[in-house]
């Protein structure tokens, strides 16, 4: 059974910077506490018409297909992960796939928010190695920025996230040991609540969503697609970050190890880590934890901000394309977010 590969990779961000200065025009914050909290010193946002997550996502499709020595026409298959879908339903694969004027393949979407890529590659690894396709295009994607509080209410959050795609193509290696050596998938729907966005939703606060001390019961029967929604800014991510922190900093050594282990390594074989790009200060916890020194993690959030599904291919991009990613290099993907669910990728360049 060959295993798959990254045959071509892409990334789009667009233009538009957004320091930590500019949001002072929208919200009670500071340079100083952004960067002390998160590391992030700048993000992109997208164009408010001209870009959406799939659009950005095309643009990242596009530089992968070419790399990866392929053309549209050639893919078999789309796995698209985001949580910021250009609509609620359908997914954004199908607009790839119509976009690229592709044929008439599967094109699955994927809701695994800042885990969602890894899980997107370890399904497009399954089809791979069955040998059910050959030439898979796998997607991360978001445009944050249509959707955050940007008033101090929502500070903790809107701060954080950036906009930006990254695309990778798959294909059964050709070189022996090449590829994808393995994939650990995990969930834990305990803290479901800590970092979610409820609505629009079926819920009807039955699983005790946070945020909702002040409706009443009437508004809460009333929930679906209300006007109180609205007004009481439930179309909003809700985040609890120290949970988060505590969670991440456990889980994502944990499921790194995993991978090392799986295939007879340790920390020290690493030659480049990309963790999901969440928090500065959990890539460096990650760091010190596994005792890696500074070449062999990659981190961009300084320049990013999280940009959730589509931090990883970004990141490993970025790597590549600067050179710190070599044949033969041993590369782990790591991730950990809502859900919670947490994953990682073990690669042989
Ligand atoms: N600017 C200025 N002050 C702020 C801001 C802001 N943007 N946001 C919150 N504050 C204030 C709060 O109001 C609070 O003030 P108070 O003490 O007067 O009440 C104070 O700062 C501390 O707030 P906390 O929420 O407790 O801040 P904390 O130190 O936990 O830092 C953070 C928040 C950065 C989110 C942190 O909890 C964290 O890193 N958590 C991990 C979550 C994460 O990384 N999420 C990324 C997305 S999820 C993912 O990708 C896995």
């Amino acid at each position: 059974m060959p295993l798959s590969k990254i045959a071509g990779i892409g990334k789009y961000v667009p233009a538009n910077v957004v320091t930590n200065n500019d949001l002072i025009k929208y919200m009670d914050t500071n340079d100083e506490w952004i960067q002390e909290r998160t590391g992030i010193q700048e993000r992109r946002y997208a164009h408010r018409t001209e870009e959406t997550t799939t659009t950005m996502a095309v643009e990242a499709a596009k530089i992968a297909i070419e790399r990866a020595g392929t053309t549209a026409e050639e893919i078999d298959f789309i796995v698209f992960a985001t949580l910021s879908p250009d609509y609620y339903f359908p997914g954004c694969g199908v607009l790839v796939q119509r976009a690229l004027k592709m044929k008439e393949i599967g094109a699955l979407d994927v809701r695994n928010q800042c885990s969602g890529f890894v899980y997107a590659l370890s399904v497009a690894d399954q089809f791979i190695k069955t040998g059910m396709y050959k030439n898979i295009l796998v997607i991360g994607s978001e445009k944050h920025s249509f959707g955050l509080d940007f008033t101090t209410r929502g500070r903790n959050v809107s701060v954080i996230f950036g906009d930006g795609a990254g695309a990778v193509v798959l294909q059964p290696a050709d070189k022996e040991g090449q590829g994808i050596l393995s994939t650990h998938l995990h969930s834990d729907g305990e803290s479901a609540e800590m970092l979610a966005m409820y609505n629009p939703g079926s819920h009807a606060n039955h699983w005790g969503a946070k945020n909702y001390a002040d409706f009443d019961d009437a508004e809460i029967s009333d929930m679906f697609m209300s006007h109180q929604m609205i007004d009481k800014a439930q179309l909003y991510p809700f985040m609890d970050g120290p949970a988060v922190f505590k969670k991440a900093v456990v889980k994502f050594p944990e499921v790194i190890m995993e991978a090392l282990s799986k295939s007879g390594y340790s920390s020290t074989d690493i030659n480049m880590l990309i963790p999901h790009q969440a928090n500065l200060r959990i890539s460096q916890f990650v760091q010190q934890k596994l005792r890696l020194t500074d070449d062999k993690v990659y981190n961009n959030i300084q320049k990013y901000g999280n940009t959730t599904a589509a931090s990883i291919p970004i990141a490993l991009c970025e790597a590549w394309e600067e050179g710190k990613i070599r044949e033969g290099d041993l590369v782990c993907l790591a991730a950990f977010g809502s859900g919670f669910t947490w994953a990682s990728a073990l690669l042989k360049w």
